[in-house]
C-alpha cells in the first residue's frame, strides 16, 4: 500500500527529532499531576476491567508504554517513525515495539483491553478521524478502554521546525467536542473529560477523554 503524503512526512519528521524529543519532552514522571491522574485512572480501568493486552498508539520513544507497565498493565508500543521505535527498544527491552501506522494495525478484532493514544492523533488529517477511531473500536474488546490525550484547537498548523530541527509535518487541531463526537460516532461512550490549559501555550488546548465500547 503506498504511505500517504501526511504520514510520510510524520514519519520523516519524527525520525529526524527523535533524540532532541527525548531529550526536551519532559518524562510521564514529571508530567503534571492531573494528566498523571488520567493515566492511573486508565491502568486501573483496564486492570478492573480483566486486563488484556494494552497499545499505546503513536508511542514515540516508549516512556509512557513503559510507564503502563509499572502501573501493571501488559503493554506493547506502536509508532510510524523508526527512530523512535529504535530509541523504545534500546530503552525499554523488556518490552514489545512495531513499527507500523495506528490507521492500519495488524490485529484482530477485540484484540485489546486497552488503547492508549497520547498526543498522537493530531496528526491525522481530520477527515480520517472517522476511520481512525473506527479502527480504535474494531480492535478493542467489549468493555475495553481508550485513553486518548492531544492538542486540541481549530485549524492546521505547519511549525516548519520543532526540538530543534526542521520538520514537515502538519498538525490537524480539532476542539474536544469534535473528538467527543467523533468517538462516539464510532462506537465508544465517553465518561471523562479534562480539559486543560498550559500557561507557556495558551494558543493551544489540552483535553484527555477516558472511553470505553
Ligand atoms: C508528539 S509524539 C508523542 C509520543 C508519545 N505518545 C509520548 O507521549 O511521548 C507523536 C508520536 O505519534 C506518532 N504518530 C503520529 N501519527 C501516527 C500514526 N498514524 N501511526 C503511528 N504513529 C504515529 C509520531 O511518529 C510520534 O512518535
Amino acid at each position: 500500500m503506498t504511505e500517504p503524503a501526511h504520514l510520510a512526512a510524520v514519519r520523516e519528521s519524527y525520525d529526524t527529532v527523535a533524540a532532541e524529543y527525548l531529550r526536551l519532552v519532559v518524562p510521564p514522571e514529571g508530567m503534571d499531576p492531573l494528566s498523571r491522574a488520567m493515566l492511573a485512572a486508565f491502568a486501573e480501568l483496564v486492570r478492573e476491567s480483566g486486563g488484556g493486552e494494552v497499545a499505546d498508539l503513536g508511542c514515540g520513544p516508549g516512556r509512557v508504554t513503559a510507564y503502563l507497565n509499572g502501573l501493571g498493565l501488559s503493554v506493547s508500543g506502536i509508532d510510524v517513525s523508526g527512530e523512535m521505535i529504535a530509541l523504545a527498544r534500546r530503552a525499554h527491552p523488556q518490552l514489545r515495539f512495531q513499527q507500523r501506522t495506528m490507521a492500519d494495525l495488524d490485529l484482530p478484532d477485540g484484540a485489546l483491553g486497552g488503547i492508549l493514544a497520547w498526543y498522537s492523533v493530531h496528526h491525522t488529517p481530520g477527515d480520517q478521524l472517522p476511520a481512525l477511531f473506527a479502527e480504535f473500536r474494531r480492535v478493542l474488546a467489549p468493555g475495553g478502554h481508550l485513553l486518548l490525550g492531544g492538542h486540541t484547537g481549530d485549524g492546521e498548523s505547519r511549525p516548519g521546525s520543532a526540538y530543534g530541527h526542521p520538520v514537515s509535518y502538519t498538525s490537524y487541531l480539532v476542539p474536544a467536542d469534535r473528538l467527543v463526537e467523533l468517538l462516539a460516532g464510532a462506537g465508544f461512550t465517553v465518561t471523562t473529560r479534562l480539559d486543560q490549559a498550559r500557561p507557556e501555550r495558551p494558543e493551544r488546548g489540552y483535553v484527555s477523554l477516558l472511553a470505553h465500547v
